[in-house]
């Protein structure tokens, strides 16, 4: 007897345990606490390698949203290193860093007329600094419209001819100065590194957002000779990655500096080659011998490149 109640007794239990098992007996609240137990589960400890997986995804989830940039205007393409290139009114940047050179110009109508407030502040700042250990800098040039900047260009290029002045000066809508971003100090001369100013700005002025634009032996990248006293606000977030790459602005972003050939300069350039050829040719038959063709060749060649 005793035997066959605990069997039943047993078996009682046993089908209690699969019923429950199986959640046949579910309601709304076992439901819910069952789902808050999974849900919860990875958060509340436990050496759970969903756990921490689930957590680097929030932050890096965060660290995205965080890092999200608002690009100036509409963006139209990436440099070769793969930075945002956006265009606004006529003006282009990379990263937001507006962008000035050979191959980016600013419209003609673009004029703020001085020095941009966050440009003139930190010159300020930068001044102050240097004047508390004895140092005497000072703006000789800063913002220069496009009709200044295309009367210095052509005064010049009269003076050294072209190609010569792109080598310093650049062409209007070309220059730094329009943008009210950019400011030569003291003398405006070679001397100007190897005084202590000059040696100070290179030095410091990335800590007031400055960088050195136009720094020695980049003049292929650049498109400009070395020039140690012209400096250009990007903020100081750039200007320091900048100066520790010891990269130029075109190197750092992967963009170019360099005029864009005209048609009318091609056009040039072909009939200056069609008249040499044609000379020589011209020459090449009236003379005799060899030698004489030969220093007709060389004597137009040389002609055409000077001329
Ligand atoms: N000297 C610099 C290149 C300018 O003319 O803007
Ligand atoms: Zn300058």
């Amino acid at each position: 007897m005793k035997r066959k109640f605990y069997c039943l007794i047993s078996l009682a239990l046993t089908a209690a345990m699969l019923f429950s098992s199986c959640g046949g007996t579910d309601t709304d609240e076992t439901t819910t606490e069952e789902i808050d137990a999974i849900t919860e589960a990875p958060l509340s400890g436990g050496d759970s390698s969903s756990e921490s997986t689930t957590d680097e995804e929030k932050t890096s989830e965060e660290a995205v949203t965080e890092e999200k940039i608002t690009y100036i205007g509409t963006v139209i393409g990436y440099t070769s290193k793969g930075y945002v290139i956006s265009r606004q009114n006529g003006i282009t940047y990379v990263e937001n860093i507006l962008i000035a050179n050979k191959t980016y110009s600013l419209p003609e109508s673009y004029n703020p007329g001085t020095l941009l407030s966050e440009c003139q502040k930190a010159f300020s700042e930068m001044q102050s600094a240097a004047a508390k250990e004895g140092l005497n800098i000072w703006n000789a040039s800063g913002f220069r419209s496009y009709e200044l900047q295309k009367s210095l260009y052509n005064r010049y290029s009269d003076r050294d001819g072209k190609e010569a002045a792109d080598r310093y000066s650049a062409r209007p809508g070309h220059s730094e100065h329009q943008s009210g971003l950019a400011i030569d100090l003291n003398e405006i001369t070679n001397a100007f590194k190897n005084t202590k100013e000059g040696r100070w700005v290179a030095e410091n002025c990335h800590k007031y957002g400055f960088i050195l634009r136009y720094p020695e032996g980049k003049e292929a990248q650049t498109g400009y000779m070395y020039e140690p006293w012209h400096i250009r606000y990007v903020g100081v977030n750039m200007a320091t990655k900048i100066y520790n790459s010891g990269l130029c602005l075109e190197e750092y972003f992967g963009i170019t500096s360099a005029y864009a050939v005209t048609e009318e300069e091609t056009t040039a350039e072909e009939t200056t080659a069609e008249e040499t050829t044609a000379a020589v040719i011209e020459e090449t038959t009236a003379a005799v011998t060899e030698e004489t063709t030969a220093a007709v060749i060389t004597e137009n060649t040389t002609e055409a490149v000077v001329g």
